[in-house]
């Protein structure tokens, strides 16, 4: 279960503001394995709604999906409507500490935005994330490929204009999200070896609806991240003032505009590639 987010109430609206983001990086990685990506078992651990899931189900053989919150599960199995995806997608609910599939069993492995929900915090050595990513590494085939979409601790000061209204939350986001260091020495300690690391300048998780700066006030937008449930009370209340007041003085595409200037350069995703020995 994610340490903080209710994905059983995120379920009924997640889909209504996230896109996928970085699928080109995705695609390249999936070739860096040793099997071709139109036969390699993907790995979709920590799927939720299945949106990589389906945008990349053509490219591969077959995708495992992976959740432990039944109805995220749920949400991603009713898109499954396709003939030449049944049989094709496997949904298991399980946790990607504990991954319910045989060792050397997939070819490829892809953690979309998940390892930051491990109840693990900065400076107690990432236990979870240690656990998870040996998991990963147990289920690979040799020369198989994991890749981890994260945000960097840069991308969470600098590529979400909306942070800059939850200034606490973003410093609570951050314990949970390891360094990139401390990652790559997790990934070597699991006989992982690091491929490379980009970045999806372009991509935004909650696509278009992202710039439409008015939606903060509406519950289903903002469940469209999960920070806003690190906010207390005050911090949100405060943050929705602050939106109303702009929005009221017209000043709220120009604040939106300025805490978002860096964001094309810094990217809002990291796509971490490493190679099973
Ligand atoms: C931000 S959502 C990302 C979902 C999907 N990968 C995407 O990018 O749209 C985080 C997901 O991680 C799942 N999750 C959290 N902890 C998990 C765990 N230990 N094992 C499996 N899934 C987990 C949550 O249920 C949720 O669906």
């Amino acid at each position: 279960m994610s340490s903080y987010e209710n994905y059983t109430q995120t379920s009924a609206v997640y889909d209504h503001t996230r896109v996928p983001v970085g699928l080109e990086i995705i695609s390249a990685a999936l070739s860096a394995g040793s099997t071709k990506p139109d036969r390699q078992i993907l790995l979709d651990a920590g799927c939720g709604t299945g949106i990589y899931t389906f945008a990349l189900i053509d490219q591969v053989h077959r995708v495992e999906a992976v959740d432990l919150n039944r109805s995220m599960l749920s949400v991603a199995r009713s898109k499954m409507d396709s003939t030449a995806e049944n049989g094709r997608i496997g949904f298991t609910q399980g946790s990607i500490t504990q991954l319910p599939f045989k060792t050397r069993s997939v070819d490829s492995v892809m953690m979309n935005q998940v390892l930051h929900h491990l109840p693990d915090q900065a400076g107690d050595g990432w236990p979870l994330h240690h656990q998870a990513l040996k998991e990963c590494a147990r289920v690979l085939r040799p020369g198989g490929v994991l890749i981890i979409n994260s945000c960097t601790h840069e991308q969470l000061e600098k590529g979400f204009w909306f942070y800059e209204l939850i200034p606490n939350a973003r410093t609570a986001v951050m314990r949970k999200i390891i360094p990139e260091k401390e990652l790559d020495t997790l990934l070597c300690s699991v006989g992982l070896t690091l491929n490379g690391r980009m970045v999806d300048f372009d991509g935004v998780l909650q696509g278009e609806s992202y710039f439409d700066a008015e939606a903060v006030l509406d519950y289903a937008w903002r469940k469209g991240d999960s920070i806003w449930t690190l906010a207390s009370d005050h911090e949100l209340q405060t943050a929705l003032t602050r939106i109303a007041e702009l929005s009221a003085r017209n000043k709220l595409q120009s604040f939106m505009q300025r805490y978002d200037v860096d964001r094309p350069t810094v990217g809002q995703t990291s796509f971490s590639v490493a190679i099973k020995n």
